[in-house]
């Protein structure tokens, strides 16, 4: 709790102790990579600055979620889950009409956020705050569309479930990261449990993934860069510590900053690897 916060006041988004010492005087991690990750996503207006800022340092203005929409036939979807949906992010760019929309997420804390999100555009709008994968207190056969944007590598052990609760002919969209968006930040630091978490389903392996289970599946990517100029790097800061909870088990989030921001005024231009690839399954 001591740790010095960089970039904003706010008191809940202090740094944390990740280490402690045990009995016999070494150091262990309080939490897991996951644990770590989770964190970082439960306030919602820290959230939402930093959508924004996304936003803005973009090469790519088109909003990824009109992408994934644009490979739904819509006109069969009424009932819709979001596999852990943080505060309902993808719902904000969904038109009205569903009848009912279910959220699912480890974090109860996006419960407000999501179900005010989903109450716009569905009838009923339920939240289940579960640790996924785990089963879903649904009948089988029963979603007509199950998405999961940029949270299927927490959980890719789900698949079956999520196969079973959607009916036949219903879709499985899926967003996720490539593996290559490390890549710039690799080029000074280590960030292999980084790694190990984006790999549990990526662009790049998550159609074998999706194989074990389905036949119908394709992809179609989404080429993106974040481009942050010399002017930048109080944006580049705030950046950094969006992700510190992602990169805090690999290296200090405050060495990460220094390091790129120090390289932000020597080269002039920073660029970072945000490509996406979207999944898009039929049962
Ligand atoms: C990167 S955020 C994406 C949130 C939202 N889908 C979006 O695109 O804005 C990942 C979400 O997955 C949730 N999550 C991570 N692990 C989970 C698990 N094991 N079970 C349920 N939710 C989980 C996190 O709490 C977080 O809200």
């Amino acid at each position: 709790m001591n740790a010095k916060w960089y970039g904003t006041e706010r008191e809940e988004l202090r740094f944390r102790p990740i280490f402690e010492f045990t009995n016999q005087g070494s150091l262990r991690y309080i939490w897991s990579m996951k644990d770590l990750v989770i964190k970082s996503y439960g306030d919602l207006s820290f959230h939402r600055t930093i959508g924004e800022l996304i936003r803005i340092h973009s090469e790519n203005q088109e909003d990824v979620r009109e992408v994934a929409k644009g490979l739904v036939d819509w006109a069969g979807v009424r009932k819709m889950a979001d596999l852990g949906c943080g505060y309902g992010w993808f719902e904000e760019a969904l038109g009205t009409g569903f009848d009912l929309m279910l959220g699912i997420d480890c974090l109860a804390s996006n419960g407000t956020g999501f179900l005010s999100a989903a109450q716009r555009v569905a009838k009923t709008a339920r939240f289940a705050n579960l640790q996924l994968p785990c089963p879903i207190d649904v009948e089988s056969n029963y979603f007509d569309l199950v998405i999961a944007a940029y949270s299927m590598y927490f959980f890719p052990d789900i698949l079956p479930e999520a196969k079973r609760i959607l009916r036949p002919g219903g879709t499985l969209l899926i967003i996720t990261h490539s593996a290559g968006m490390l890549e710039e930040g690799e080029e000074f630091f280590d960030f292999s449990n980084l790694r190990e978490v984006i790999n549990n389903f990526s662009a790049e392996n998550g159609e074998r993934a999706l194989r074990q289970y389905f036949t119908d599946v394709s992809a179609v990517d989404y080429h993106n860069s974040l481009v942050f100029n010399k002017d930048d790097g109080d944006a580049l800061a705030k950046y950094i510590d969006f992700k510190r909870e992602f990169i805090s088990k690999d290296i200090s989030p405050i060495v990460v900053k220094v390091k790129l921001l120090y390289e932000l005024e020597t080269r002039g231009i920073m660029r970072f690897n945000k490509n996406d690839r979207v999944f898009v399954v039929h049962k």
